[in-house]
């Protein structure tokens, strides 16, 4: 299998990227078995993800998951973000090659990450 149309569309268009340096959490995740990582910075109202933004080093498919999980997750509660899995990502990019399955798991696991620390950061 090769990249689809759509997982080439958030390589090279990647949606929400950037920084974010008033954000309310941020939380990193990197993939020990090739190197690529992630940072996932929100921005929480009233329980809902309002803005997202990630910085991204890693392949192909590790930037159009993080693009794809970005757009997934804007706008939904945190509880409903913190049930988006590897699986929709991968269901929303239309797949990815067998190589490159492992890619998809990078943006949901820095979305956790973040969720994370965010939940925790409430309550101190
Ligand atoms: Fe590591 Fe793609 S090769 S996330």
């Amino acid at each position: 299998m090769e990249y689809t149309d759509k997982t080439m569309e958030h390589f090279m268009c990647p949606q929400n990227v950037g920084s974010m340096p008033d954000a309310d959490a941020r939380g990193a995740y990197g993939d020990p078995s090739c190197g690529d990582s992630l940072m996932m910075f929100l921005k929480v109202d009233n329980n809902t993800i309002k803005e997202i933004r990630y910085l991204v080093f890693g392949c192909c498919a590790a930037i159009a998951s993080a693009s794809m999980t970005s757009v997934l997750a804007k706008g939904k509660s945190l509880e409903e973000a913190e049930t988006i899995s590897d699986g929709d990502v991968l269901t929303a990019l239309g797949g990815l090659p067998s190589m490159k399955i492992h890619c998809s798991n990078i943006g949901v696991s820095a979305l956790r990450s973040v969720i994370k620390k965010y939940k925790i950061q409430i309550k101190e």
